[in-house]
């Protein structure tokens, strides 16, 4: 395929996306967490086709967006069946929350992998919004990034990891979230949480009194292996940079990232405004060529969302590691600390 297209999400610009989605090609676009990979959930070939644009293991289910709960009926899932997912998509709907639902008798089997259950999500985004509208299909939509690499939160991400496999990307600007959504599987109970988000737990815990979660240490040994089956994107490489990613405290990342750079490697820091150390990382940065310096806002919807672009922009630095300091590990710290700790992992191997 030729060099792939960037367009302005204007009139013309979704109507274009619109038109190659109906004729089973792929379309990236912006949601409100980060952007997507879409293809006609109606039409298996065509979601199969993000499979392989992707390099993405065939095992690990797509989610569908609509634009409003009733869609999905499309698929013969009956809202009404499922008496949670009708409360919680009218308390988090649009939003950062995806829903682990039976799957209708309509949803093809390249969308679940096989599986008895489907992901839903209505996005928080006029121009997902706009597209789910004009394309009046469901849209099957995972990360817009190549397998195993940080999801993308700009147009250019995509276009960097995938240009010259898809048609089009739809150029929102910046993702708000910057993660990725929460995914809640409605079928277990209490409902589990299979991947932290832009949805916290203690507001899921405040709309449906108790959720558990798939990484949560309450969870006894035999229980979590039964929990993982539920999550097969759990055992695919996530969220890697190039370099190798550190997960240190936030007091000793510094120190850490300084250590590295004194032996004469190139070395990546992100550390948050206000971290101990930060003056002195800004002098070595100042007078060495060898430590690049990323300041997160102290603030951790601020850091969310930056989170991505920060990887990939020291990435981007030629360095041969990316020391990180940790965040709290509450509310939104606990998605963003799941992120970093499996970037660390996968850097590992
Ligand atoms: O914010 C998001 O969720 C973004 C935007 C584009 O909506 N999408 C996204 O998709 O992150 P993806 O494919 O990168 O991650 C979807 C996650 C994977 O971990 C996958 O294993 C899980 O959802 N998933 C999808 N369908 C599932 C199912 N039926 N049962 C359990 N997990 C499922
Ligand atoms: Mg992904």
């Amino acid at each position: 395929m030729s060099q792939t297209l960037i367009l302005p999400p204007d009139d013309a610009g979704i109507e274009r996306a619109a038109a190659l989605l109906r004729a089973g090609e792929l379309v990236a676009f912006p949601t409100e967490t980060v952007y997507g990979l879409g293809a006609d959930a109606l039409n298996a070939a065509a979601a199969r086709s993000i499979f392989a644009a992707k390099e993405r293991p065939a095992d690990n289910p797509l989610i569908v967006h609509v634009a409003e709960l009733a869609a999905l009926t499309r698929f013969g899932i009956t809202p009404a069946e499922t008496p949670t997912l009708t409360s919680l998509a009218q308390s988090f709907w649009p939003g950062a929350l995806t829903l682990v639902v039976p799957r209708g008798p309509a949803v093809p089997d390249v969308i679940t992998a096989g599986r008895a259950t489907v992901a839903v999500r209505v996005p928080d985004h006029p121009v997902a919004r706009a597209l789910l509208l004009r394309a009046d299909v469901p849209i099957a939509a995972p990360s817009a990034n190549r397998s195993g690499r940080p999801s993308p939160t700009l147009a250019e991400h995509v276009f960097l990891d995938l240009n010259g496999r898809i048609p089009l990307i739809l150029d929102g600007g910046p993702a708000r979230v910057g993660i990725e959504s929460t995914v809640l599987d409605l079928t277990a109970s209490p409902p589990l949480v299979l991947r932290r988000g832009g949805v916290t737990i203690a507001e899921l815990t405040r709309a449906l009194g108790r959720v558990r979660a798939l990484d949560s240490s309450t969870l006894e040994a035999g229980e979590r292996d039964a929990a993982a089956r539920r999550s097969p994107g759990l055992r695919h490489r996530h969220y890697a940079p190039r370099a190798a990613v550190i997960l240190t405290s936030e007091e000793d990342a510094t120190a850490r990232a300084l250590a590295r750079a004194g032996l004469g490697a190139r070395v990546g820091l992100m550390i948050r405004e206000g971290a101990p150390g930060l003056a002195r990382a800004r002098a070595y940065a100042a007078e060495s060529g060898r430590l690049a310096l990323r300041v997160m806002p102290r603030e951790l919807t601020g850091y969310a969302s930056e989170l991505f672009a920060s990887l990939r922009a020291l990435d981007g630095e030629e360095v041969t590691a990316i020391v990180v300091g940790a965040v709290p590990a509450e509310g939104l710290g606990a998605s963003i600390l799941d992120r970093l700790r499996r970037a660390a992992d996968a850097g590992a191997d």
